[in-house]
């Protein structure tokens, strides 16, 4: 008898999530009766808002809402998503530009699918959320680590990236609010780093998922609205798990220029 084909090269690389594994334990540990404070995944700790739980059973009555929908999302969500696209980040764009997905873990996986071509290096400020360097791989990218630690608020600088840059660097992930540092990038520190990104052609894929959560006056500027230019090569990911509590809901969504996202 041979023996059974090997199962995927690519899927057998990559690392299970570090994030979900540490949260499981937590849950295992309350679960015990211990009183563990679980600062794993990025959950609120209390229910989704009862106005949007009921709109959501109300929708369930009618069947036009669950039936077969469009790939890329339903219009009317796709619409409301560019309306908060344009009042949170100040990017205009059409509900097309729009795509939306089982969360915003799978707007990351595809975003860089998008964008990244084999061998290509993409920047990766440090400390970081698990999941890119997995997905930059799933996509056959170079993850570039560059580190900023507690000495510059974990904040990359302009010219550590341009340290970094290579003539293979095609891709800077940005994330303000950070997780899991929590920084937020000044508008002036977004606008230097967007147009370092603008000058040298780098695709930036940002993560936004946090931008609803900021404190004590603090405001995370999109780095399309402090770069408006940026836009032709800016992927904006973002979901309805940390702003609206609703982790398990899997909403999320990637918006980006055109022709990018009907490649996505
Ligand atoms: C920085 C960041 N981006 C994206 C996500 C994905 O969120 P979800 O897939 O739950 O929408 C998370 C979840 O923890 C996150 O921390």
């Amino acid at each position: 008898m041979t023996s059974r084909a090997p199962l995927s090269r690519k899927l057998s690389a990559i690392a299970e999530s570090a994030t979900l594994k540490v949260d499981a334990k937590a849950k295992a540990l309350q679960a015990a009766g211990r009183p563990v404070i679980s600062y794993a995944a990025g959950e609120p700790d209390f229910a989704t808002p009862s106005f949007i739980v009921d709109a959501a059973a109300e929708a369930l009555q009618d069947p036009k809402n669950y039936r077969y929908t469009p790939a890329a999302g339903l219009p009317v969500l796709r619409e409301a998503i560019a309306a908060k696209t344009l009042r949170d980040s100040g990017l205009e764009v059409a509900p097309s530009q729009v795509i939306v997905t089982n969360g915003g873990k799978q707007s990351v996986y595809q975003a860089f699918q998008t964008v990244v071509n084999p061998g290509d290096e993409v920047l990766l400020p440090a400390p970081y959320w698990t999941t890119y360097p997995e997905a930059i791989a799933l996509a056959e990218g170079t993850p570039v680590e560059v580190f900023a630690g507690a000495d510059q608020d974990y904040k990359v600088t302009v010219a550590q990236l341009e340290a970094a840059r290579t003539d293979k660097t095609t891709v800077l992930v940005f994330v303000s609010p950070s997780n899991p540092t929590g920084s937020v990038y000044t508008p002036e520190e977004t606008a230097e780093i967007g147009r370092w990104a603008l000058e040298h052609g780098i695709w930036v894929v940002t993560d936004e998922i946090y931008q609803n959560l900021t404190y004590e006056g603090a405001k995370a500027v999109s780095i399309v609205e402090a770069v408006p230019e940026l836009a032709g090569q800016t992927i904006l990911v973002n979901g309805v798990a940390k702003t609206y509590a609703m982790t398990g809901w899997r909403v999320g969504w990637m918006v980006g220029p055109a022709d990018a996202m009907k490649l996505a």
